[in-house]
């Protein structure tokens, strides 16, 4: 299906047209007619296991940011998205944002680095955000706060925006090209990986000291903790069997315990993956050829036969697995934004460097909420959060009302939509209507900025970014590349 067959949400006028478009495309999803306001909303249940009390069933995603200072420390900008993040009314905050073990591990050279010197930082993000949350809901007791702590493997970027320096853990045929990696580059040796999960360790102790409930050791979105679970073909006690490729998270785990016994353990998994994607002459996505690569070996959660769809087997080990090492929160999400962006986070509109959707992006929506679905039946004590539904625009309420009512997954995970419409779920259980003119179009703003170097934020929505230099940086670049895609459909290559 191209792009212009998809339907623009903003477009579609009321919850039961929303239900009939959902039927056309046959996406046997809950969605709920009207929404419960106040103590008896399904969104407003708590959520208690044991020691763990979260006050809702509202959780802020992770958003990484692209405004720390060069030496890891968060800026203006970055207290005032976790202050947002505390607006939200979410009892559960999901790592703030993916947190560098080390310098080397960054992403990008302006993303907070866990260390002795950012401590005061990092301690200051969590009392804004507790400020602001005690301002908006009037409690904080059952308010639960985590930090994301990542290293970024194959997409190191530490020191220079224009420089990828990626710690790899095998060869990958189809992305180290991308990436322009020569045969003879190093690939990570065992010795030291010990030392990036002693970095997790004292990273983990530090967040413990700062007041954060847990850490989320993140295995996601092809970085480099989800690199090891496809590590098949590495050689060595990292790679190969499931047991060696799940070596790296209890050896995390293992020392956590040790060092910070109190600390809970979080996992966010991209449970299932794909091929890398690319942009097709008509500018659609489309899969890289694999078929010479048969059976696939680069994935996790992926059927080797046929890569782009989805296998369950390993992640159902993996869940288990977290359940013997008594790890109780699991976040769902899928893909990576650097390969397959679409099925990750399902947009209308690509960001600059990216591809139109494959098909309608409800599809890709409903698909994680169903794996969510089918995982959750499977592991009813473990907490989980599903991601990817900022999507569903005005309709956001409405479906996540129906899968928590209904028992599809435990919290509903928010991302783009927290940073145009922080407020969105905790003003419609309040009763307040919804501001459409803030609802997330998922224009991809906040994915195109950090991509050349920008802060990341919503510029399309919020006016802070808006109206910033940054804003009218950012017009020219996206102008820029629309004409290169423009000549590229011409054929006119220069
Ligand atoms: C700007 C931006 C930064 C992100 N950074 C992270 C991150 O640091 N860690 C992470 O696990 N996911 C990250 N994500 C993914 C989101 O957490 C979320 O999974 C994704 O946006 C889909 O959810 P949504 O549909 O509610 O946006 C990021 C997404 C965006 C848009
Ligand atoms: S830039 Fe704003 S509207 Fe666009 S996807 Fe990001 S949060 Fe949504």
């Amino acid at each position: 299906m191209s792009a212009h067959l998809i339907r623009r949400l903003g477009t579609v006028k009321d919850v039961s047209s929303f239900k009939e478009y959902l039927a056309a495309l046959n996406l046997d999803v809950p969605c709920d007619d009207e929404i419960v306001v106040g103590p008896e909303s399904p969104l407003r249940q708590p959520l208690v296991r044991a020691s763990l009390k979260i006050g809702n069933r509202i959780a802020v995603h992770p958003m990484e940011g692209w405004d720390g200072t060069t030496d890891g420390n968060p800026t203006e900008n970055t207290f005032r998205r976790w202050q947002r993040f505390g607006r939200s009314g979410a009892k559960l905050i999901w790592g703030g944002e993916a947190v560098a073990v080390s310098r080397q591990g960054r992403a990008n050279p302006n993303q907070l680095i866990a260390a002795s010197h950012t401590c005061d930082g990092l301690a200051r993000l969590r009392a804004v955000l507790v400020a602001e949350h005690r301002r908006i809901t009037g409690s904080t007791d059952d308010l639960l706060i985590g930090l994301q702590l990542t290293h970024s493997g194959r997409f190191s970027r530490p020191d220079v925006y224009h420089r990828a320096q990626p710690r790899i853990l095998y060869r990958h045929p189809l992305l180290d090209g991308r990436a322009k990696i020569p045969d003879d580059y190093h690939v990570l040796a065992d010795g030291e990986i010990r030392s990036i999960i002693e970095d997790f360790h004292r990273a983990a102790a530090m967040a413990w000291n700062l007041g954060y409930q847990f850490v989320d050791i993140k295995h996601c979105h092809g970085y480099l903790g989800h690199e090891f679970l496809s590590a098949h073909t590495r050689s060595g006690i990292y790679g190969g069997s499931f047991d060696n490729r799940t070596r790296f998270l209890r050896e995390v785990v293992e020392g956590i315990r040790a060092l910070a016994p109190g600390l809970e353990i979080a996992v966010r998994l991209s449970v299932f993956d794909s091929v890398p994607y690319l942009r097709s002459q008509q500018g659609s996505g489309i899969p890289e050829t694999f078929e010479h690569l048969i059976p696939y070996r680069w994935g996790f959660g992926v059927d080797p036969q046929t890569p782009t769809r989805e296998d369950l087997t390993e992640p159902t080990l993996f869940l288990a697995l977290l359940e013997k090492l008594n790890i109780r929160l699991v976040n769902l999400t899928a893909g990576s934004p650097y390969y397959n962006p679409h099925i990750q986070r399902p947009a209308m509109y690509p960001p600059s460097d990216g591809y139109q959707p494959p098909h309608d992006p409800l599809i890709d929506v409903a698909r994680q909420l169903v794996t969510t679905r089918k995982l959750k039946q499977r592991f009813p004590n473990l907490i989980f959060v599903g991601s990817a539904y900022s999507y569903l625009q005005d309709f956001l309420p409405n479906l996540a009302q129906a899968v928590i009512r209904e028992g599809w997954v435990d919290a509903v995970g928010i991302g783009r939509m927290v940073l145009t419409y922080p407020e969105l779920l905790w003003d419609v259980t309040e009763g307040r209507p919804i501001q459409h003119k803030r609802i997330c179009r998922t224009f991809s703003d906040c994915t195109t900025a950090p991509r050349n170097g920008l802060p990341s934020g919503c510029y399309p929505l919020d006016s802070y970014y808006k109206k910033s230099a940054f804003g009218k940086q950012l017009t020219t670049i996206k102008k820029r590349s629309l004409e290169i895609a423009d000549r590229a459909r011409d054929g006119n290559h220069d």
